[in-house]
């Protein structure tokens, strides 16, 4: 629990950047070199990025902004997103800010474990060669665990192993799956060196031909759960409860709009996993994986009301996080985020991006189960065009709102107001 320290900051989209950056930087006790390098363009130096990927001619910069009003399992976030769409940052801190109505969101995870298979071809009797790879089992863990040292002295290392047959176009197949537990890394490196490394031991208790081995990114031992309940005065009466619940009911029983459900979910998680550097794909790919996991893909997150007519939601996926290793060390920036974010542990990581998945889910809801979601994005995208015509400082402001208040959000207005107002004040001056 901290004390002290609130991410409940009224009015803080009003603030200049500078303004902004006070703010985050006495929250998570920023150097005054970290501040810079957060005002720094890019952040990320050539030298880095070079070393990171290759052929790098360059770096390309997103914005990185904080969602406020965040209360995780007691404890104040401010959190940090990349994200390149308006309003997903706003929507997050609003939800956030209405999330506090009954004691914030609370969240766990499961423990860090990652699954590294093994592909056995050309194994004469499968079923058989499945019970030899189990009874095995100490023999090929240990084999694993040669190879981390460390992430076994940490508490980490392979677990478990298991074995399965399946039959595919090609034949008769036998997976063997690793059980790493990764603590604090995403962990691929370790799990695929792992299954490289017990390959020529499976070969010799199968008989059979070892060809893939690799991480799966259906994490389904490394889970994240956020849930929450919410005053229905605070989500706007009883009867936007019943539109969110019937908004979540029409996702669960269609796939077509549980794409865009999970997809306004994974706005959240995205944005938190760009800021710290972590791997995207590896979290898309197991979040829509998951949630197709009963053979009819369907929502991430489930949304009810409770007695007292008050809103309760419930999330639950993969998400394979990490804090250290990887880009998370290397990137300047991504180790001032987890700086802002302050958490300790990959496991907290995920709880936290849990939870701003299932706020941001509860944002899109609330916002298309009542007045939809045009008004509020038609804001933001019409400050973008005033910004793209040449609007500067006051001017961006005034023509946004000439332009909602007309309802012409489109350039040539943008442009044609940019040159009224610059005549006028020409003109005063
Ligand atoms: C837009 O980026 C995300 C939404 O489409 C999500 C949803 O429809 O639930 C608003």
């Amino acid at each position: 629990m901290s004390v002290g320290k609130t991410s409940r900051i009224p009015g803080f989209y009003k603030l200049s950047v500078e303004e902004r950056l006070k703010i985050v930087q006495e929250f998570a006790g920023l150097t005054d070199e970290e501040v810079k390098l957060l005002l720094a363009p890019g952040g990320l130096g050539l030298d880095i990025a070079d070393r990171m990927i290759e052929n790098v001619i360059g770096t390309i910069q997103m914005p990185l902004a904080v969602a406020v009003n965040f209360l995780i399992n007691g404890k104040e976030y401010l959190v940090p997103m990349a994200i390149e769409e308006p309003s997903v940052v706003a929507a997050a801190s609003n939800a956030a800010k209405i999330c506090r109505s009954k004691g914030g969101i609370r969240a766990s995870t499961t423990d860090p474990i990652m699954i590294g298979q093994i592909q056995v071809v050309k194994v004469k009797d499968p079923y058989r060669a499945r019970m030899d790879v189990l009874a095995a089992k100490e023999e090929i863990i240990e084999k694993a665990n040669e190879q981390d040292p460390i992430l076994v002295k940490l508490g980490g290392g392979a677990k478990d192993v298991d074995a399965k047959v399946i039959h595919t176009p090609v034949g008769p197949m036998v997976i063997v799956e690793l059980h790493v537990d990764c603590r604090d890394a995403m962990g691929a490196n370790a799990v695929n060196t792992m299954a490289e490394a017990v390959a020529p031991l499976i070969e010799r208790i199968t008989g059979g031909t070892v060809r893939l081995r690799i991480i799966t990114n259906l994490a389904v031992k490394r889970l994240a759960r956020a849930w929450v309940v919410v005053d229905k005065e605070a989500v706007g009466g009883e009867e936007v409860v019943d539109g969110i619940v019937e908004a979540w009911a029409f996702a669960a029983s269609d796939p077509y709009r549980a794409a865009t459900h999970n997809k306004g979910i994974m706005n959240g998680v995205i944005a938190v996993a760009l800021a710290t550097c972590n791997d995207h794909r590896a979290l898309e790919a197991g979040a829509h994986a998951y949630a197709a996991r009963s053979g009819h893909y369907t929502t991430l997150s489930f949304w009810e009301k409770n007695e007292d007519g008050d809103l309760v939601g419930t999330l639950e996926m993969p998400m394979a996080v990490g804090i250290v290793g990887g880009a998370t060390k290397v990137h300047p920036v991504a180790r001032i985020a987890l700086k802002i974010l302050g958490v300790k542990t990959a496991r907290e990581l995920a709880e936290v991006m849990a939870a701003v998945g299932l706020a941001q889910n509860l944002a899109a809801l609330r916002a298309l189960a009542t007045e939809g979601i045009q008004r509020g994005h038609m804001k933001l995208h019409a400050r973008n065009i005033a910004i793209s015509v040449g609007a500067t400082g006051e001017l961006v402001d005034i023509i946004v709102q000439r332009m909602v208040e007309e309802g012409k959000i489109r350039m040539d207005r943008a442009k044609e107001l940019l040159e009224e107002l610059t005549r006028e004040r020409g003109l005063q001056t």
